[in-house]
């Protein structure tokens, strides 16, 4: 019956991750798979979280299913995360959002509506290069046409020219990924003066805008992080965003995650609205609730809210310590020849060091230390005890 059934195409990220986990050197590090990582190169679980567990324990909801589309009041705090407290798309009824599998399903959701409609059948998905590697597979698994453009390369930085010129030719209804913050795997966001451009770009061209947000907070700061995508929505542009909770309250693997489509107007929102209740109640009848409660139960706390808000200050201030002493010890002490400017330039959990893939092998077969053979390296993975450990392995196989 299934002789036809072949392997997959292999998952480098969690290919890698098995690796990693698999690895007992006491000399290991770990700078694959994008997980925000404490000083003990762990698992990073919130203080909000800690609290939030309990109080969601002393009221014990149960497990009954949650509404199809997720919480009202976590879909409120969702939105108002993205779009701002006193953002007018929301007052005026005009986003849709629902609950996803996590930003993975939010992009799944989102492409599948698109896929559906009369409007974006068939049409052309716009990927940067790099980029994510799930977004090929999402848009391509609905029928969507996959076509890409240079985002971004380390000698020079973002083609941002280049990418504006390609919001202004593309064919009508082509679909442009954009990624709000913390570029993964880059970490070469654009300026606020880009986002502008590009905004108005958008707005004279018959292109869709579809954001992806899965680091909201770890980059310049929670409302800086979606400033494109405020701007986007000032200027009453049409247009997709993929929100995911796994980074930013450290909840990976409870899948909590909102998709937002911001309509036309209230009537063509609640319509897109019902849609996706569709496809939500088609595919899994209603989203996890365990991680959505712990969300809504911060976001509506004022108290929790601060820690929380206060916590991911933290931990972005860490990644951007991390960053100065890795280029310090890689730079100013050890001399490694290279461009390593990069390591401090962008922002994020990621950057992509100027090494090859041989030396990214090298790394990990000689000194344990697990990245992507693309060079992307998770600063979070850095710390106290393996700052100099990483610079002197970077030393020997630029070396060597
Ligand atoms: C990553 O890029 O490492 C993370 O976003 C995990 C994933 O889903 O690939």
């Amino acid at each position: 019956m299934f002789q036809s059934a072949r392997p997959g195409p292999p998952d480098p990220m969690f290919t890698l991750k098995k690796l990693a986990d698999g690895d007992t050197s006491p000399n290991k590090v770990d700078l694959g798979i994008g997980v925000y990582r404490n000083e003990q190169a762990g698992y990073h679980e919130l203080e909000a979280i800690k609290q939030a567990k309990k109080i969601l324990d002393a009221r014990n909801p149960g497990h009954d299913y949650e509404v199809t589309v997720g919480n009202p009041t976590f879909l409120k705090h969702a939105t108002q995360l993205i779009f701002g407290s006193s953002s007018k798309v929301f007052q005026d009824k005009k986003v849709a959002s629902v609950q996803t599998i996590s930003g993975t399903g939010a992009n799944h959701i989102g492409a599948l509506f698109l896929s559906r409609s009369a409007e974006f059948s068939g049409k052309t998905v716009y990927i940067g290069i790099p980029a994510w590697g799930n977004y090929d597979p999402i848009f391509s698994l609905v029928g969507l046409e996959i076509a890409k453009y240079k985002y971004y390369d380390i000698e020079h930085g973002v083609y941002f020219p280049e990418m504006l010129q390609l919001v202004k030719s593309a064919p009508a209804k082509s679909i442009l990924i954009l990624q709000s913050c913390c570029h993964n795997p880059t970490g070469a966001d654009l300026t606020k003066d880009q986002w502008d451009q590009l905004a108005d770009a958008f707005k004279e061209n018959d292109v869709l805008p579809f954001f992806d947000i899965a680091y909201q907070g770890l980059g310049a700061g929670i409302d800086e992080d979606a400033y494109g995508i405020r701007r986007f929505a000032e200027l009453g542009l049409e247009f997709v965003v993929a929100q995911s909770f796994a980074k930013n309250f450290g909840l990976y693997g409870e899948r909590a995650g909102v998709l937002h489509i911001i309509g036309k107007d209230e009537e063509n929102a609640r319509n897109i609205g019902d849609q996706l209740r569709c496809l939500v109640r088609w595919e899994f009848s209603s989203s996890p609730a365990y991680g959505s409660r712990l969300v809504t139960i911060i976001l509506d706390d004022a108290g929790l809210t601060k820690i929380w808000r206060d916590e991911l200050d933290t931990m972005k201030e860490r990644l951007l310590y991390n960053r100065r002493t890795l280029y310090n010890a890689v730079v100013n002490e050890l001399k490694v020849p290279g461009n390593w400017e990069v390591i401090t330039s962008t922002t994020g959990l990621f950057c992509i060091l100027p090494i090859t893939p041989q030396q990214c092998v090298l790394l990990r077969e000689r000194h344990h230390i697990h990245l992507p053979e693309s060079g992307r390296i998770n600063v979070a993975g850095l710390n106290k005890s393996n700052f100099d450990y990483v610079a002197k392995a970077l030393q020997d196989v630029v070396g060597n």
